[in-house]
């Protein structure tokens, strides 16, 4: 019998070191709290249609990422987002094109690691708990009290506050991912009847509580009846209203939205909001992929590399490929 190797973490860096270990034709059995794939990356379902509330879009600058981003294009789970830009700074709203590629899942952010998913085994709502090792192997502990494993190796790729209780049976690799700060964002969607009377698509903003918004129906395969839109919050304003109603996250940001859009904006028929405690880290770091070979523990993230979809993946092949190595 080959004993599987377990990952905890069904993101996009989890599921790039899945399907490179499957490759060099390990078996990989995946663990995730949330009842689907993405984590960050994923698409909320609603009334209003599938909204990404998450990482919004991806560019892609590193060779290998580029590549894969052109695989997925080719299977078509991704595809160009060409947004009317805008730029809000000082009070001032004005279109910023540029030449920047920007891709997202089709139809949905999460159409991504939906389609990586194919061929792997994954227990979802699982969090586990514990990762702790036996005389030869590894086994992990659930919340709910249920027990997994054996498995020859562990590969923890969530979050670096969520990732630190994880690696307590290696005190340097949890001291590193310890170190790292993560910030959160408030997201929020708005659906209105009738289109807003404006070119807008996507918007960065500067001097006000928001960060970015965007006319999420303008991304392609999307089809949603009313004309919604996904605004965030700055970091520091997410921090200081972290434990704010949801009502009155929406009034807030509503307000701010309202003020900068540049047209008429009547109440919105579709309101939710989301909070993401560990959206960002708040610094970028090169370690790649964290490991303790002699053990057979390794952490993967966005954390590890830069705080985006591409350094997640990217982190994922580095965790994978630190492991092989290991094995040769
Ligand atoms: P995650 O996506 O967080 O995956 C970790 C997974 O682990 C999750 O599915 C979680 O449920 C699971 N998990 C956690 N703890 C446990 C446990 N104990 N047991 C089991 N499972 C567990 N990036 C961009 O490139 N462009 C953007 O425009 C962009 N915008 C963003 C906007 C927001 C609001 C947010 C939150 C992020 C954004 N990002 C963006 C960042 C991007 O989404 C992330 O860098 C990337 O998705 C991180 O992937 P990951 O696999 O490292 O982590
Ligand atoms: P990118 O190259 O499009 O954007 C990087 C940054 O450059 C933007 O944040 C913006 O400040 C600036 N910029 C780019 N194009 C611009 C334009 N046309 N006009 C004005 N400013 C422009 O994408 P990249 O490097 O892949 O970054 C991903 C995005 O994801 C960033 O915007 C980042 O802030 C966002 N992000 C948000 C998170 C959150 O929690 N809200 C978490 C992680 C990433």
């Amino acid at each position: 019998m080959t004993v599987p190797i377990a990952i905890i973490g069904a993101g996009i860096a989890g599921l790039s070191a899945a399907q490179a270990l499957q490759k060099a034709g390990h078996t990989v059995h995946l663990f995730d709290k949330g009842h689907g794939s993405g984590g960050r990356m994923a698409s909320k379902r609603s009334e209003a249609g599938a909204l990404d509330l998450g990482a919004q879009y991806f560019t892609a600058r590193d060779r290998r990422f580029v590549e894969q981003v052109q695989a997925w294009q080719a299977k078509g789970w991704a595809a160009e987002w060409k947004p009317q830009l805008y730029n809000y700074r000082e009070g001032q709203l004005t279109p910023s094109p540029d030449e920047q590629f920007r891709w997202v899942g089709v139809p949905r952010m999460s159409a991504i690691t939906r389609g990586l998913l194919k061929d792997v085994t994954v227990n979802f709502n699982c969090r586990i708990a514990e990762v702790f090792r036996g005389k030869q192997y590894w086994h992990l502990q659930d919340t709910e009290g249920g027990s997994h494993g054996p498995f020859s190796r562990v590969i923890i790729a969530v979050p670096a506050p969520q990732a630190t209780q994880l690696l307590s049976a290696t005190t340097k690799l949890a001291g590193m991912a310890a170190s790292v700060q993560m910030e959160p964002t408030w997201a929020i969607a708005l659906g209105f009847d009738t289109p807003l009377d404006t070119p807008m698509q996507g918007c960065f903003v500067q001097g006000c509580d928001l960060d970015w918004l965007a006319r999420n129906r303008s991304k392609p395969g999307r089809d949603e009846k009313l004309d919604t839109w996904v605004l965030h919050a700055t970091a520091s304003w997410s921090k200081q209203h972290i434990d704010l109603s949801r009502e009155a996250v929406i009034e807030h940001l509503l307000g701010n939205f309202a003020e900068l859009v540049g047209c008429a904006v009547p109440a919105p028929t579709f309101t939710l909001a989301h909070r993401w405690l560990y959206a960002r880290p708040s610094s970028s770091h090169e370690w790649g992929a964290l490991a303790d070979a002699d053990l057979g523990l390794y952490a993967c993230g966005d954390w590890c590399m830069s705080g985006r979809v591409e350094g997640a993946w990217l982190s994922g092949q580095e965790a994978a490929r630190r492991l092989l190595e290991h094995l040769e």
